[in-house]
């Protein structure tokens, strides 16, 4: 008789892990309500300093180590603001990672950067600094490392290398809010930290994004860059730089602020289930953890990765294994997109109205990345991080659920 899910057994899980997502409570109401009652709904005019969208910068600037927080309509649009404010220029050269969200790399494409992509460590799946320094030519300007699923990158070999090429740093940080690299909050390591706040973030406010910086200065220059070239401290209709309406809502901030105050407990209690989860993972053959670094003193995932092998999983393939998952209960995925660059809009060179002055892109067909394309066609498995906002019984029965596939692995070559 069969005994996984996938062939009629019964399933491990018959309830739901963790908690739905998004979640909201009486904040969230009273926020958005005084919002609309107060007549305000957007954050200019002369209360901007005590707006909510004010409020929400300052509080998640401080919670992420940083100074200054500009609130951003998205986190794609955030990344556009970071890399005008920091003063790129057409042909301008930004090495970002294979294995992220296309935004990361079409953000510096929008402004006429470059975005030159490389390959990630497969110890932690996240930008490769070994492959960073190989890719830096005379046009280079910036390093983009993105906190993959939220854990946190290299930020000290990145920065070394920063250093001695004269580069600056943007840290794409959308997945990892609440995470930090020796006990600093990502974002706030490099010099412009960027978040998305869309939906299925955790901190969302529907859509919604944030640049965080330490840098009075570039402070000034985010600000301007999301307020139609406005300064602060100057009359309102003088304008001094070419720039785009990017503000944030009321709405969205009223949202987020709410959000916000779970942030800390949320967490904590992610990173602690996935140290649970990563205890028993290896004591099952052919899954194991991505190993944590030590400079990752809290990971807070918007999707927990593990690995699988194949070899020592009876051979199944990957996706043959995520459907047996998913029959017991646990709706996984790959979550591991190919890397970016295989997308049409870099094969078809679409670049829309950009110009790159008198540089090229390159030619992204011939960018080899063997480790992202390895991971997200065969090893990578992510699971969401709302599942992982319950207790560690809800972990237990993850586990139960893989090792039940692993013993009997049989029903399934
Ligand atoms: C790594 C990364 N960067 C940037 C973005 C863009 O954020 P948004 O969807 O808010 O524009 C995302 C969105 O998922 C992302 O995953």
């Amino acid at each position: 008789m069969a005994k996984l899910a996938i062939n009629g057994g019964l399933k491990v899980i018959d309830r739901q892990l963790g908690k739905d997502w998004p979640i909201f409570d009486g904040t969230e109401r009273a926020n958005l309500l005084e919002v609309l009652e107060s007549g305000k709904w957007w954050r200019g005019g002369g209360d901007a300093e005590t707006s909510k969208v004010a409020l929400f910068e300052q509080g998640f600037a401080a919670f992420q180590d940083a100074k200054h927080g500009v609130a951003i309509t998205n986190g794609t649009q955030a990344i556009e603001c970071a890399l005008k404010a920091i003063g790129i220029r057409p042909g301008d050269e930004v090495i970002c990672p294979a294995a992220t969200f296309v935004a990361t790399a079409t953000a510096c494409i929008l402004v006429n950067a470059i975005p030159i992509i490389v390959d990630i460590d497969p110890a932690n799946y996240q930008i490769s600094p070994a492959a960073v320094e190989a890719a830096i030519t005379d046009r280079t300007v910036g390093i983009l490392p993105v906190h993959y699923g939220g854990y946190p990158a290299d930020m000290a070999s990145l920065q070394e290398i920063a250093d001695r090429h004269g580069l600056w740093i943007i840290e794409d940080s959308a997945h990892a809010h609440g995470s930090t690299w020796n006990g600093q909050g990502c974002g706030s390591i490099g010099d412009i930290g960027c978040f998305s706040l869309q939906m299925g973030k955790t901190l969302t406010s529907g859509e919604g994004g944030i640049c965080i910086t330490n840098d009075d200065e570039l402070a000034e220059k985010l600000f301007s860059f999301h307020h139609i070239g406005r300064f602060p401290g100057r009359p309102f209709y003088e304008h001094h730089i070419v720039a785009s309406n990017l503000r944030m809502t009321e709405w969205q901030a009223a949202v987020a602020l709410g959000g916000l105050e779970r942030l800390e407990e949320q967490a904590n209690t992610r990173d602690s289930n996935a140290k649970y989860l990563e205890a028993g993972l290896r004591e099952i053959d052919g899954v194991s953890p991505i190993e944590r670094d030590e400079w990752v003193t809290r990971w807070n995932f918007y999707f927990y990765h593990f690995k699988f092998q194949s070899e020592d999983f009876g051979g199944i393939s990957r996706q043959r294994f995520v459907e047996a998952l998913a029959a017991e209960g646990l709706g996984g995925g790959s979550g591991h997109l190919a890397p970016i660059q295989k997308n049409p809009l870099f094969t078809d060179r679409n670049w829309g109205p950009a110009c790159f002055g008198d540089n090229e892109p390159p030619d992204y067909a011939k960018v080899e990345t063997p480790e992202a394309d390895r991971i997200a066609a065969t090893e990578g498995i992510s699971v969401t991080h709302r599942l992982f906002l319950g207790g560690t019984e809800d972990m237990d029965l993850m586990l139960e659920a893989i090792a039940k596939v692993r013993e009997n692995v049989g029903e399934l070559q």
